[in-house]
């Protein structure tokens, strides 16, 4: 193959995966999770957020910084959507674990089994029903948690389709 063709062909590739979604949560399972565990946990137990910038607890170093040197460095894309994941994952308290954990493994995998979005609603696949009518019926949250699981639910959905 001649240069140029082989560029050709890596300049479709990076355009394809570019035009991909790609899942941040897949991205923090396999290239955090295996040191730092869940990503929730993590971002709840090492993290602070100041005015809007994420630090690390221990180091007190801006997230941003420390990735870029971290296990070898990571690309500035991966650093940003990561945050923005970690920061979501702050905010989230463990609604999900407690009513939904017992029988589902965690937020991220029911989302990519069984949920998808439609008109800009979440519906579960099985019933076709909207999780703001199915969770009245399954898995027993009260209304407040049910509220913030489902609002989690969707930044997850967005985050595992993210673009
Ligand atoms: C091979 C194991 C390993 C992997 C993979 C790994 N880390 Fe770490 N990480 C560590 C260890 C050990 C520390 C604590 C020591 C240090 O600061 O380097 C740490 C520290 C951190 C800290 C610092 C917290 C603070 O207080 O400053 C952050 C943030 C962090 N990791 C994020 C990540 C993210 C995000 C990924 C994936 C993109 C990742 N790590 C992948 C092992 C790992
Ligand atoms: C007692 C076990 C149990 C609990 C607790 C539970 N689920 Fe489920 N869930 C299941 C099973 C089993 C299924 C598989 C489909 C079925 O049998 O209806 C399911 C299916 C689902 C579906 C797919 C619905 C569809 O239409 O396809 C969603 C979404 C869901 N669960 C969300 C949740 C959420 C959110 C919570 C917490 C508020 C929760 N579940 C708690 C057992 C549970």
């Amino acid at each position: 193959m001649s240069t140029l063709s082989r560029l050709c062909v890596v300049a479709l590739y990076i355009a394809v995966g570019s035009a991909r979604a790609s899942d941040l949560h897949a991205l923090w399972d396999g290239q955090c999770g295996g040191c730092h565990g869940h990503a929730g946990d993590f971002a709840r137990q090492a993290l602070d957020l100041r005015d809007g910038v994420v630090f690390g607890r221990a180091s007190g170093q801006k997230l941003d910084d420390f990735l870029v040197r971290h296990n070898g460095g990571y690309s500035p894309a991966q650093i940003a959507a990561l945050a923005d994941m970690l920061v979501g994952q702050m905010g989230r308290g463990p609604e999900f674990r407690t009513h939904c954990g017992g029988c589902h493994d965690n937020a991220a995998q029911l989302v990519r089994d069984w949920v998808v979005r439609r008109d800009g609603v979440l519906v579960g696949l099985a019933s076709g029903q909207a999780l703001t009518d199915f969770l009245h019926r399954h898995g027993g949250a009260d209304e407040v948690s049910r509220t913030q699981i489902i609002e989690s639910l969707n930044q997850i959905e967005t985050e595992i389709n993210h673009r």
